[in-house]
């Protein structure tokens, strides 16, 4: 079987175009840490406030890092501002009570949607202390732009 030569070309140039897309994908999950989520974990909505795993929102140490609970609800964070160790294992553990909500950390490999009925997770460790912006990426309604906290890396 004879292949013409733009052919052949075309054939190449698309299957570059895949091994391309592979490397970032594979450089992006090794060297950045970006994984997708692959905790789950459900919780009843309506009771989320309530449920011992959220009752106490807030920063809680572990031994080797710190675990956050954060309940995401129209429209804020709770709490709004988060004190963590610097060059530690942050664990954060998010639910929403009412409606899908973002946790996005800006600048850092921590972006999780939080979705109601379940219960998100994320792990990181910030090497840079100072203050990071927490910003809901997930339109919420009226006061979607309104919703953020902070997150303050210290250092050790
Ligand atoms: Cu919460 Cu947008």
């Amino acid at each position: 079987m004879k292949i013409h030569i733009y052919e052949k070309a075309w054939m190449v140039g698309s299957l570059g175009v895949l091994v391309a897309f592979a490397a970032a994908i594979l450089g992006s999950a090794v060297a950045q840490g970006l994984h997708p989520p692959s905790h789950v974990e459900t919780i009843d909505p309506t009771t989320a406030g309530s449920d011992p795993r959220f009752s106490a929102t807030g920063v809680h140490q572990t031994t080797d890092g710190a675990e956050v609970i954060v309940l995401a609800q129209v429209w804020a964070f709770i709490p709004a501002e988060i004190r963590v160790p610097a060059g530690k294992k942050i664990t954060f553990r998010l639910t929403s009570p009412d409606l899908v909500h973002g946790f996005q950390v800006v600048g850092t490999n921590v972006n999780v949607m939080v979705v109601p009925g379940y219960v998100s997770q994320v792990t990181s460790t910030f090497e840079r202390p100072g203050e990071y912006l927490i910003a809901c990426n997930e339109y919420c309604g009226v006061g979607h732009h309104m919703m953020a906290g902070k997150l303050i890396v210290e250092a050790p």
